[in-house]
């Protein structure tokens, strides 16, 4: 399970970060994470993340339409497209979602990956005839690779979206978080190395995006056991292993969303 790569040496300059495919996680078992991008130089720029699992590849949060060629040549410069069987959306906004129906025009017979309320909504992308996997705690899904490799799926309710989950890559302990741990791009690098400052770029999308205390407690509370390697986000920095307690720490102390529209309720 050991990670071959320091986390902290990827703190280049963006051009040279932005130029290639940049591997997260990378193991003796064949079993890579690579952070695709994708480097709009906006405040809301959008992480899209590829795990290779022996010949098989996961797509997670491709994103808006604007980047499906790119989002594709990076994958092109990963793996032969027929290794890609798969795509987890985190949920269906736009940013995570929109190319779906370029995806699945070029690979009809690609999985997609999500919650059942996030099911509900994908068709208003314009395609309606996929193969949908159900992530449901109750019905306990779990994506296995042909290698034996395991993506398990924990909910997230109302952070933000009712349907929201976050992935878990059992072989590196990693947790593909969504928008959950996302953060408004101010300075931006891609591993987070001073997390007191980031609590700031965190707090810029949390108090407004997250629905309330309750909420992010309870989803702290749940994954608080969970020995996380490192969190990946769709927005904002990478969190490493040193402040992942922190991190989840930060969670449970959230004061957000209906919390501050009506104060007076909270308590
Ligand atoms: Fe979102
Ligand atoms: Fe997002």
């Amino acid at each position: 399970m050991k990670n071959q790569i320091n986390l902290g040496d990827l703190n280049i300059p963006i051009d040279q970060l932005t130029s290639k495919p940049c591997p997260v996680f990378y193991n003796d078992a064949h079993h890579t994470i690579y952070w695709l991008g994708i480097p709009e130089d906006t405040a809301f720029r959008c992480n899209t993340y590829l795990i290779v699992s022996g010949e098989e590849a996961i797509l997670f949060d491709p994103g808006s339409r604007a980047y499906f060629d790119f989002v594709r040549k990076r994958v092109e410069e990963v793996i032969p497209l027929e290794q890609l069987k798969g795509i987890v959306l985190c949920h269906q906004d736009p940013d995570v979602a929109g190319s779906m129906i370029d995806w699945l025009a070029l690979k009809p017979e690609l999985k997609i990956i999500s919650s059942d309320r996030t099911q509900v909504l994908l068709p208003h992308y314009g395609v309606e005839d996929y193969d949908f996997y159900s992530i449901g705690e109750d019905n306990d899904f779990k994506y296995r690779f042909s290698n034996g490799n395991v993506l398990e799926f924990i909910e997230a309710p109302f952070l933000h979206f009712p349907g929201a989950f976050t992935t878990l890559d059992k072989e590196s302990n990693f947790m593909l978080s969504g928008d959950i741990w996302a953060a408004l791009d101010i300075n931006w690098k891609l591993v987070v190395d001073d997390f007191d400052e980031h609590t700031m770029k965190l707090d810029l999308f949390h108090l407004d995006y997250m629905a309330s205390n309750i909420a992010a407690k309870g989803f702290a509370l749940k994954i608080q056991d969970l020995k996380i390697g490192c969190i990946l986000p769709q927005h904002g920095s990478i969190i490493p292993k040193e402040f992942v307690v922190e991190a989840i720490k930060y969670l449970e102390d959230l004061r957000c969303g209906l919390d501050i529209v009506y104060p007076e309720l909270s308590h």
